[in-house]
């Protein structure tokens, strides 16, 4: 007992690692990936500019870029095993299951071993393409393959609708994908990286990462944000709806953050966004929504700031550029996928297993009772 350190639960506020990928500042509400403000990045960059930066530490040349954009093309048409297990799955798998397993059996396909960046090239650009492959099998319609002249954000809406989307869609996902692409030591990150410590391989890291992201605390509010939208339906029922909600001790789906003590600044972005994308009476409702909870919020826990977060308006700008609402949680995965891999990369490049210890709270010392005679 002496020498252990006993930590809080949770282990808020609690550092376990250095990183140079991205800094959360909670008090300020300010975001940076690799020294570039989030906000700026997702204005004037491309995802796989960003996928760049984060995975090489600096912004590519354009050959770089263009050679990246290449390796990442040749690398995303699905195998005929992938399609087949895709047109297989039953119309109502949750979409981040469908990922979750689609990530272990290409990694289980492939047999010889490359290194974990390798593999991240070759599994990026599946990801939105399994997603668009299921929805399509779901809806008895063909698989559209990827073009190798479409950005990554592109090729997503093209290969879901079939459609060469507007700029200002395009625009809009790719600023999503951006903006929720890495967030210091969360959940997912940190089980990918607790993988990666074991040195398992790439596809094993990815696949504990996705199964953290499956839980409502962490990525799977975006969907949960929309039904309660819907279920409150107006303006005139908000009041009451939220109302209830909070006093009979529920949560308002996309407020709250464990870090951010003012507002994330992802969701100033993404509500700039949605304004301009998303229908207008949905816009204000959930810009009703946002003010009314807050105030709710603001009196039944003066202690702490409930701001909206990440999920709220990803929720309107999802529906807005045409996901379906079961894809919202496996597109945030299509984006932190870039995020996992950075932080892999990087606890790769100065190992240490993680391994921490519990405190034993059980009974000791009891006896087996002899067991009476036959
Ligand atoms: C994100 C979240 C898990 C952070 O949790 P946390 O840091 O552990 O925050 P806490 O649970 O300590 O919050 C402190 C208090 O505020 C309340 N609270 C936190 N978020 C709330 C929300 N969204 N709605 C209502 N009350 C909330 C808690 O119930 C707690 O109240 P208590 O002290 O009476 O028990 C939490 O805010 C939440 O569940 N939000 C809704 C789900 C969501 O949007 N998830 C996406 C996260 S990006």
């Amino acid at each position: 007992m002496a020498d252990l350190l006993i930590v809080p639960k949770g282990l808020e506020r609690v550092v376990v690692t250095k990183t140079a990928i991205s800094k959360i500042d909670g008090e300020k509400g300010k975001l940076v990936y690799r020294g570039y403000s989030v906000e700026d990045l997702a204005s004037n960059l491309s995802f796989e500019e960003v996928a760049y930066l984060l995975w090489f530490a600096r912004l590519p040349s354009s050959q770089e870029l263009l050679e990246f954009k290449e390796e990442l093309a040749a690398h995303s048409s699905p195998s005929p095993v992938l399609m087949d297990f895709l047109q297989a799955a039953p119309s109502d798998t949750d979409p981040l299951a469908l990922l979750r397993t689609a990530t272990s059996l290409i990694g289980m396909l492939e047999q010889k071993e490359v290194e974990p960046i390798q593999s991240a090239k070759s599994l990026l650009p599946k990801f939105p393409v399994i997603l668009s492959s299921f929805e399509r099998s779901r809806r008895k319609k063909e698989t559209i393959f990827p073009s190798v002249t479409h950005s990554f954000a592109e090729n997503f809406l093209y290969t879901l609708t079939g459609r060469s989307p507007s700029k200002e869609l395009t625009s809009a996902l790719n600023s999503y994908m951006i903006l929720l692409a890495d967030h210091g030591l969360n959940s997912s990150t940190f089980s990918a990286v607790v993988t990666a410590s074991t040195l398992a391989d790439y596809y094993s890291d990815i696949t504990s990462a996705i199964g953290t992201l499956k839980g409502p605390l962490h990525g799977g509010a975006p969907s949960l944000v929309w039904e309660m939208l819907q279920e409150i339906g107006s303006k005139d029922n908000a009041r009451a709806w939220l109302e209830d909600r909070i006093e009979s001790g529920g949560k308002i789906m996309g407020f709250g953050h464990r870090i951010y003590r003012t507002e994330d600044p992802r969701s100033r972005v993404l509500k700039s966004i949605a304004r301009k994308i998303a229908k207008p009476e949905v816009f204000e409702l959930a810009e009703y929504v946002e003010t009314t909870a807050r105030e709710m919020l603001r009196k039944k826990h003066p202690e702490r700031t409930l701001e909206t977060n990440v999920e709220f308006y990803s929720s309107l700008v999802l529906n807005a550029v045409g996901i379906p609402t079961d894809m919202f949680t496996a597109t945030f995965a299509c984006s932190r996928i870039i995020g996992w891999t950075a932080h892999i990369l990087e606890q790769l490049s100065d190992n240490k297993l993680f391994r921490p210890e519990s405190l034993y709270i059980g009974r000791e010392s009891l006896t087996i009772p002899s067991k009476a005679s036959p």
